[in-house]
């Protein structure tokens, strides 16, 4: 059944909170075309009150591709498509809590992201997300020509982040442009992050080490960010290969728990007649 939606920005960079949705029922071409659209527009949508089954998420997700598995996050319903989101009294770590794109050290990293949170603290535990467009276009234009031609190392390492938990498979590492051409939208973002890029291609450590550094602090800048406030059966969906995002562990030693169902992605290229 079509449903007609409302898209309500939360801010003009980015992020818009969708309504009159349920994302539980099957979604018509219609319906599935105006919520893509919405995406690729704001980069990060939201919905609210959302009583969807694993199984309804997992046909959500797989509306945009194939599902990917992470290389080591624990998982549920013995379905490692199913991504356990989970911090409370107990944990030592919370998953997300540095500025990153999902495992950009995959050589296909995925494109996107949908996390669907079943409890939440009474206060605290809102995610940041990052508009990585806007980003690269704030940057002087000196700048942006030396970046066009560059490539990162892209490493992951989750030994200590998942406890006892066995890994998947291998801690993926993979070489990626440092501003890579969105494969729909055709724009240019900046796509390194502080959570697994870790030195630029064919610079000596200090030049690449203070390079990075100024642009894991330029993606810090509110001007690209919106800030979204979680309620129980919330869903945010965000796109990896233009988004940033940070979750705040603010609210120890409350529970925050969930799922998330993740879309496969393509190699990041750059193009430079998007430019
Ligand atoms: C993540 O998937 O990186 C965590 C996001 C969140 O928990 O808000």
């Amino acid at each position: 059944m079509t449903q007609a939606i409302e898209v309500e920005p939360l801010t003009p960079t980015i992020g818009a909170e969708i309504n009159g949705v349920d994302l539980a029922e099957p979604l018509s071409e219609e319906t599935f075309a105006q919520i893509h659209d919405a995406w690729m527009k704001h980069l990060v949508l939201f919905f609210r009150d959302q009583h969807l089954t694993p199984e309804q998420h997992l046909e959500f997700g797989r509306r945009f591709g194939k599902l990917h598995i992470h290389p080591a996050a624990p998982f549920l319903h013995d379905n490692p498509e199913l991504m356990k989101v989970h911090t409370d009294k107990d944990s030592h770590i919370q998953n997300g809590a540095t500025w990153h794109s999902d495992v950009s050290a995959d050589e296909e990293p995925p494109l996107g992201s949908i996390l669907h949170l079943h409890h939440v603290p009474p206060k605290g535990g809102d995610t940041l997300f990052a508009n990585m467009y806007a980003a690269f276009e704030a940057l002087s234009e000196p700048i942006q020509n030396l970046l066009v031609g560059l490539e990162a190392h892209h490493v992951s390492d989750y030994t200590h982040q998942y406890g006892d938990h066995k890994p998947q498979r291998e801690f993926p590492r993979a070489v990626h442009p440092v501003v890579r051409t969105h494969p729909i939208t055709g724009r240019q973002a900046l796509f390194v992050n502080s959570g697994f890029t870790k030195r630029i291609r064919g610079m000596s450590r200090t030049e690449s080490d203070a390079l990075l550094e100024m642009l894991f602090k330029h993606v810090t800048n509110p001007a690209f960010h919106c800030r979204f406030q979680w309620q129980a059966n919330s869903i945010a969906m965000w796109d990896n290969r233009c988004v940033q995002h940070l979750a705040i562990w603010d609210y120890y030693p409350q529970t925050r728990s969930g799922i998330r169902v993740t879309v496969q992605g393509d190699r990041p290229f750059f193009r430079q007649e998007a430019v």
